[in-house]
């Protein structure tokens, strides 16, 4: 039998089919595995196929034993690895990378237009039997997209495609990165901000930073209260970017006007006050889950195992740690 595989979801796509040569152990259910599970069930393996929300630690590459290679996540984002232990490991991460930049910036713009339009809301009226009396001049009044200013937290490749979006939509477009984005200046006609420019003068904030120190509770009271009273703020990227509490406090007041979240925290999300709110839109997490992203996602995952269990190199685009030396 071949090389010894854990993955830990059933996924959409080829990838059990791809990894068919190997001996998977696969996590049936639809939750995700425990603690326990994941440590009993990477022992021995050559390469873990994981998703975001499985912790792989020192503890877990250690249990699993130095024949591991390969840790593949089915994510663009990789703060659930410690990649700099399996670094000294000699273990390859991998990530989907920009794979699904373009289904999230789709999502993106939906909770922008969901948001500015009350689309929820006026499903809600409909399906509720509210809707009484027919089109009206001041029904659900929303907020326009079209020639908004857009405020765009991280210009990298989500974020560049949610500005290529916002240039079709008429957007005035700025942002703020770490670095200056000539490309997208010149392209798109983005225009950088200190974020606290970008804050008090965009209509819709929408955050597309990776989760780090500089970048965690980033959006928290002080920097919410630079926002203009009748801005909405959007974030795909990582719930743990926003201080919720102080979101919910924001919205409540009033301080913003609304906010369009696909990430939380803590995930699932459980009690909130944001559940209470008319002024958000809420998701289950869903910016890359069109059937043609994850489906290039799961392949992309099971090429970069079965490149590294053949004693090559996975696609450098799909590296995290390409420092690992064989
Ligand atoms: C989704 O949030 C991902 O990191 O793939």
């Amino acid at each position: 039998m071949g090389k010894k595989v854990y993955v830990t979801r059933r996924l959409p796509g080829p990838a059990l089919e791809m990894l068919s040569g190997c001996k998977v152990t696969l996590h049936k259910r639809q939750t995700p595995p425990t603690r326990k599970e994941i440590l009993k069930n990477v022992v021995g393996k050559d390469a873990i196929l994981c998703m975001l929300s499985d912790k792989i630690d020192r503890e877990v590459m250690k249990v699993a034993g130095p024949q591991l290679k390969i840790i593949s996540s089915y994510s663009t984002g990789f703060e659930h690895i410690d990649v700099a232990e399996a670094t000294k490991r000699g273990i390859r991460v991998t990530y989907t990378a920009d794979i699904l930049a373009e289904a999230t910036a789709d999502l993106t713009f939906a909770l922008i237009l969901a948001c500015a339009r009350n689309v929820v809301a006026g499903d809600r009226i409909v399906r509720q039997k509210k809707w009484k009396v027919g089109w009206m001049p001041d029904l659900l009044l929303g907020q326009n997209v079209h020639g908004a200013t857009i405020g765009i937290v991280g210009l990298g490749r989500i974020g560049s495609a949610v500005a290529r979006r916002a240039k079709g939509f008429g957007m005035e477009i700025l942002y703020h990165n770490r670095r200056r984005n000539e490309k997208a200046e010149a392209e798109i006609g983005a225009q950088y901000r200190s974020l606290d420019g970008l804050l008090a003068q965009s209509d819709f904030v929408t955050i597309h930073t990776t989760l780090n120190d500089a970048s965690r509770q980033l959006m928290d009271k002080e920097r919410l209260q630079k926002m203009k009273k009748t801005a909405f703020l959007i974030n795909t990227a990582r719930g743990s970017v926003v201080n919720e509490r102080d979101l919910a406090a924001a919205l409540k007041k009033g301080m913003i006007a609304g906010a369009g979240l696909d990430v939380f925290e803590k995930e699932p999300l459980g009690y909130s006050p944001l559940l209470r709110m008319k002024n958000v839109v809420l998701l289950p997490h869903i910016g890359s889950a069109d059937r043609v992203t994850r489906s290039r996602m799961a392949e992309v995952a099971a090429k970069n195992i079965l490149d590294v269990l053949a004693g090559k190199e996975p696609d450098s685009a799909f590296l995290v740690n390409p420092q690992v030396q064989r």
